[in-house]
């Protein structure tokens, strides 16, 4: 096991109708804020009117931007920043998904940068101050709801990339299960495929001895999958919102890293596919995901075959591990398919035509993406081909 430190500071506020308890936190840190939200959900499900009734009552003035779209634009983020410098705004309130909550840290960080936000996303260090963000999620899927990074697209060449700082992680985030009965079934299963990834970008690993960790992700892994199945057949399932609003959160806050290095080549390869195609970051990590695998498994057979055994119940053929490491995989991929999504570019009608382009920009701005193993334009090309 790895050295390591670990802080996640952000308070997290968990449970029905808590949502209406955003002015009374707030008002511990300022009387103004940017209210940041998305393309109408939260207006159509009436919790837009829930939120400003709370910021009314304790007299907190509200700049609002709205408009953020999946894979949020950096358009949006310089408008956010002009409002927040004009009006002398130090706190958003994200109200949304992980567009909006990246939407906002993107603001946060680019209000007191002298240069074009951009360049925070490509090779400039965030060592000033950020502003306050908090959070209300309608959505559980990303995990920026306590983590550190966001992820913008830039629509001049649609490239998309993440920055980070720790003091990016919200003050606060509220979680209401309640507030995700709303979700169409897509936007949910989308969710689900982003929260399992960001558990097995974790899982496979170098790291020997991180045992914990490895069974903390099991765990995670088996009460999602579970849930997401009971979801299937009720939507309205309130406990089963609550375990899955609960997973989301816990697979991307750090705490199943403790000790050991992840890989998220997958996710830098996703967000080529997002960037170019604008489909939901979690439908192309369903198909990603299972592709990265199957090039890579031979590089740590147990791993994988521990994988299979532990997840899927799947029995170890001590005498052909490569034969338990590949049912994991395809058991990986049925689970996706039983919650509709797709594991392949062309269940999305995405071809062979950019797969080199994509390649290419994957290492535009870096050496190599993973750690498990080191992918260049190269692999990546393989993995897109095994992702066809
Ligand atoms: O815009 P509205 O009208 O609100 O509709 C949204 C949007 O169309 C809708 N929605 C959200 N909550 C709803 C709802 N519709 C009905 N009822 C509700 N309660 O869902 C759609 C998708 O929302 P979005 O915020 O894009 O989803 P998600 O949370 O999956 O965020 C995806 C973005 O997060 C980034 C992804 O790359 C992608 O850009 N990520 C951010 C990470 C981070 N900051 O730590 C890590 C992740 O790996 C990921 O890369
Ligand atoms: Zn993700």
């Amino acid at each position: 096991m790895r050295n390591f430190n670990y802080k996640n500071g952000t308070e997290i506020i968990f449970g029905k109708n808590t949502e209406v308890l955003v002015g009374r936190e707030i008002k511990k840190y300022t009387n103004k804020i940017l209210l940041h939200y998305g393309g109408g959900s939260i207006k159509s499900n009436g919790l837009y009117e829930r939120v400003i009734t709370s910021l009314e009552n304790e007299n907190i003035e509200v700049f609002e931007l709205s408009g953020v779209k999946p894979n949020p634009r950096v358009s949006l983020v310089r408008e956010g920043i002009d409002i927040c410098r004009r009006n002398n705004i130090d706190f958003i309130l994200a109200v949304g998904g992980g567009s909006v909550i990246d939407s906002s840290k993107a603001i946060a960080a680019g209000v007191n940068y002298k240069g074009d936000v951009w360049d925070l996303f490509i090779d400039k260090p965030i060592n000033h101050p950020c502003l306050k963000i908090a959070t209300i999620l309608t959505i559980p899927a990303a995990g920026s709801e306590t983590s550190s990074s966001c992820v913008i697209t830039n629509e001049d060449g649609y490239y998309k990339r993440s920055a980070g700082h720790p003091d990016l992680r919200p003050i606060f985030s509220i979680l209401n299960p309640e507030l995700t009965f709303t979700l169409p079934k897509y936007q949910t299963s989308c969710g689900i495929a982003d929260m399992i990834a960001h558990i097995l970008e974790r899982y496979f690993t170098n790291e020997k001895n991180v045992d914990l960790t490895d069974r903390l992700c099991e765990a995670t892994l088996k009460a999602i999958m579970e849930n997401a199945l009971r979801l299937n057949l009720d939507s309205n399932d309130y406990n089963a919102r609550a375990e899955i609003m609960l997973s989301g959160m816990v697979a991307h806050n750090d705490s199943l890293n403790m000790g050991r290095i992840g890989d998220w080549a997958s996710h830098d390869i996703e967000h080529e596919l997002s960037g170019i195609y604008d489909i939901a970051h979690g439908a192309g990590l369903s198909i990603i995901f299972p592709a990265w695998m199957k090039y890579v498994y031979k590089h740590d057979l147990n791993r994988f075959a521990q994988f299979a055994n532990r997840v899927f119940n799947i029995d170890i053929n001590l005498n052909n591990l490569e034969e338990t490491a590949l049912k994991g995989i395809e058991s990986l991929e049925n689970f996706f398919t039983n919650i509709n999504l797709p594991t392949r570019l062309s269940h999305v009608n995405i071809g062979d035509d950019r797969i080199e382009e994509m390649s290419l920009k994957l290492v535009a701005h870096c050496d190599h993406v993973g750690n498990f193993i080191e992918i260049r334009q190269k692999e990546a090309l393989e993995i897109f081909k095994l992702a066809l």
